[in-house]
């Protein structure tokens, strides 16, 4: 896709990976519009240049608020980013409010958007859908099953619409963060890819027309994966 001069919407653009790909989008010199929650964050962002929308997306208003703000401009690409963890507990039934709120901003709100926005992706001469999943869809870990299940449902549905879409000028792509340095893994051990080059990979990706982006480590997942599936649960479900 050449991005000079389309216009793209990154959920979840005012910080983490989906700020890096705002970033390199306007520098491959798209007009970009970003979306959160923190009003703050998001004026840091318009500072740089950037169109911004405010809207909590687990919730029908912040879905609602995200499409009129782009509903009757040229929109040509869709990055659905925003994502969250949950602090589900299988044995604390509290914890499915956490849950339902992973579910609706990871899985139910970017179903919502590609939807409602399809006819203005339509309407474009090229266009392109990104669905921002993580390793974690191929294998799950143990400690994130909501986390990873919204993943993995987010996968399929991403097949799904390629192949329903594949006649139309909508490219339908997924992006599969490994473990990445942003709010969402503070404090967490062990190596992580940055923002800064996840990103670059992903806007790579869209610029290049492929169907799946494995960022960093995910490529050798994908490797023992295609080799043996039951080897790649086995590695992951612990991790
Ligand atoms: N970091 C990783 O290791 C990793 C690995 C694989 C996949 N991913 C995926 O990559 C994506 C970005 O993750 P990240 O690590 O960059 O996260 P992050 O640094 O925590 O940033 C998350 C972004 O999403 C927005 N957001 C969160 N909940 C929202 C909601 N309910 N409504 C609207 N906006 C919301 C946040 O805005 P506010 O701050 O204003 O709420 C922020 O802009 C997510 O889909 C995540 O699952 C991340």
């Amino acid at each position: 896709m050449n991005l000079l001069g389309k216009l793209a919407l990154v959920t979840g653009g005012s910080d983490g990976i989906g700020r890096e790909i705002a970033l390199q989008l306007k520098g491959a010199g798209a007009n970009v519009i970003v979306t959160g929650r923190s009003v703050e964050k998001l004026q840091a962002m318009a500072a740089l240049g950037f169109g911004t929308i405010a809207g909590d997306l687990s919730t029908p208003a912040g879905i609602d608020a995200v499409v009129a703000g782009v509903a009757d401009k040229p929109l040509a690409l869709l990055v659905n980013n925003a994502g969250v963890s949950s602090d589900y507990d299988l044995d604390t039934p509290e914890t499915l409010d956490s849950a339902a709120h992973c579910i609706r901003t990871n899985l139910d709100a970017p179903i919502a958007l590609c939807t409602r926005l399809l006819p203005v992706l339509r309407a474009q001469g090229e266009a392109a859908i990104v669905n921002v999943t993580s390793g974690l869809a191929i294998a799950p870990r143990a400690g994130g099953s909501i986390y990873c299940a919204t993943k993995a449902g987010l996968r399929s549905y991403t097949q799904a619409i390629r192949h329903l879409l594949r006649d139309s000028n909508v490219r339908v792509i997924e992006a599969l963060p490994p473990v990445v340095e942003t709010n969402m893994t503070a404090g967490r051990a062990g190596k992580k890819m940055s923002a800064h080059d996840c990103a670059a990979e992903i806007v790579r990706g869209i610029r290049t027309g492929k169907s799946e982006v494995n960022a960093g480590m995910v490529k050798m997942l994908q490797l023992v994966h295609s080799i043996s599936p039951a080897l790649a649960r086995r590695i992951m479900i612990r991790f």
